[in-house]
């Protein structure tokens, strides 16, 4: 890199050089025909030709002396405002002049749920003792990003513990996608922080982006560069050296499964290589916190469980951590040790998985399946209601379609031996074809947190 510079120098400073000197340079050339010109349009009256790259005044040596001198003026002027424009101090006064002028985010009118206000008050109290994240392996404070009108993420506060993967779920729009680009400094938060240790978001930028992986929603690969150049690329801008990282990049490609094209230029990649790629790119490094937004969206479910038992491996090592979004349930289930749902840029709930489902899925679903030959006998099926409506008391019908009933049965006394004794004697009763009884699942609970986001957002 530093030979071609000076190459690019070396041939920049003899340019005019070669200019005066050759004589079938192009200076001779053009200064023989305005000869002729000159000679053609006044004879001998002319004043005396002067040659251009001279110190004379009507030369022009004087003007490509100032122009480089100008050239070396700015290009310094250049090189102080790009460092001003990274210092502590700009960015700071942007901070305090968007969290006075953006606005306040209101609070909205849901109920904190007791969890999140503990997280929040856990937080505070971490930050303001250790002015940093403590032994948290990364804490968010009031972190909030206001696109007037809209509150894309309000005040939101939580803390990721070492060997955690954190899991934010929330429908499109939650603000999910938002809070990583806070967190990856791609855009400047409205207000509020988040640490890594003693390393702030807003005070040290660059070595906060030193710790972190990412792996963004919408891949952000160079369609030039075969998968193997970027990991290379990537390696090497996070300080590998070159013995470990040519084998830091055959294990990381035969990791993900990506033998065949590493070699093909990305923007011939398809839609799953490439999440695979992104995925690959936030891992090198080993860096010790990894944020993933939706890293296995349109992924195949082969190259999906590769993807879960890598992450299963990265957050066994000690001092990582992962912060994780998906739309999958099955995912968050098998990978996050806790999870956040999101709702118009606020956490509605955080918790474990089965601290969400006892907290917020009380109850039991019950399905009671009729036999495709009576399933469109209304009689049958409206017998079969009333049978259940005045046996379970806290059973609510969900949901009704081609002859399968779904009830939710939210009865604290009611157990399941119990519903199991009453749901076989129905069966032999009504001579139903099946039945089944489960715990909720998490993705009722979604369901019945996340409708508030739509709610609020018609
Ligand atoms: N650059 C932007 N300008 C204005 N609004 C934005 C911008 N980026 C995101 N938003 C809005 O912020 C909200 C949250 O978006 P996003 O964080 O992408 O949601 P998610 O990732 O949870 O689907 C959405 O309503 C979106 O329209
Ligand atoms: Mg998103």
């Amino acid at each position: 890199m530093y030979g071609w510079y000076l190459e690019v120098g070396t041939q920049a400073i003899s340019l005019p050089i070669w200019l005066h000197e050759e004589s079938s340079g192009l200076v001779p050339l053009a200064t023989h025909r305005l000869d002729r010109l000159r000679h053609d349009i006044c004879k001998d009256d002319c004043k005396k030709f002067v040659y251009p790259i001279t110190w004379n005044r009507h030369a022009c040596g004087r003007d490509i002396l100032a122009l480089a001198i100008t050239g070396l003026i700015y290009f310094a002027l250049l090189l102080l405002v790009e460092c001003f424009m990274n210092s502590y101090i700009l960015r700071e006064a942007k901070f305090r002049w968007s969290e006075s002028h953006v606005g306040k985010c209101l609070p909205g009118d849901v109920v904190e749920d007791s969890d999140v206000l503990e997280e929040e008050e856990r937080i505070h109290n971490l930050v303001a003792e250790k002015s940093g994240s403590g032994d948290e392996a990364m804490s968010v404070s009031e972190l909030t990003k206001r696109y007037r009108p809209l509150c894309a993420v309000n005040q939101l506060t939580f803390g990721i513990h070492k060997q955690e993967c954190f899991g934010l779920l929330g429908v499109n729009g939650a603000g999910k996608t938002t809070t990583f680009r806070m967190l990856t400094g791609d855009v400047r938060p409205s207000k509020g922080n988040a640490y890594i240790q003693d390393v702030s978001l807003r005070r040290n930028l660059k070595e906060f982006q030193s710790r972190l992986g990412y792996c963004p929603q919408f891949d952000a690969l160079i369609d030039r560069l075969t998968g193997r150049e970027m990991l290379f690329l990537f390696g090497r801008l996070r300080g590998l050296s070159e013995s470990d990282l040519q084998a830091k990049v055959k294990k990381l490609i035969k990791t993900i499964g990506l033998e065949e094209d590493a070699d093909k230029q990305t923007q011939f990649y398809s839609g799953g290589n490439k999440r695979k790629l992104s995925f690959a790119i936030a891992l090198i490094g080993s860096p010790p916190l990894i944020l993933l937004d939706e890293p296995t969206a349109g992924v195949d479910p082969v190259s999906r469980r590769k993807i879960w038992s890598i992450l299963s491996l990265v957050r066994g090592k000690p001092n990582a951590a992962i912060l994780l979004t998906t739309q999958s349930m099955e995912e968050s289930e098998a990978l996050c040790t806790r999870l956040g749902i999101m709702v118009n840029g606020r956490l509605r709930c955080l918790g474990s998985i089965q601290r969400l489902k006892s907290k917020f899925g009380q109850g039991y679903t019950v399905i009671v399946k009729v036999k495709s030959k009576r399933r469109n006998d209304v009689e049958f099926i409206k017998e079969i209601k009333t049978h259940v409506d005045s046996n379970l008391k806290a059973a609510k019908l969900k949901d009704e379609h081609q002859g399968i009933l779904q009830y939710h049965v939210v009865d604290p006394s009611a157990t399941l031996s119990s519903l199991f004794k009453f749901m076989s004697s129905m069966k032999e009763e009504f001579d139903l074809e099946d039945y089944l009884i489960s715990d909720t699942s998490l993705e009722q609970v979604f369901l019945a947190l996340a409708s508030a986001q739509r709610v609020c957002s018609e």
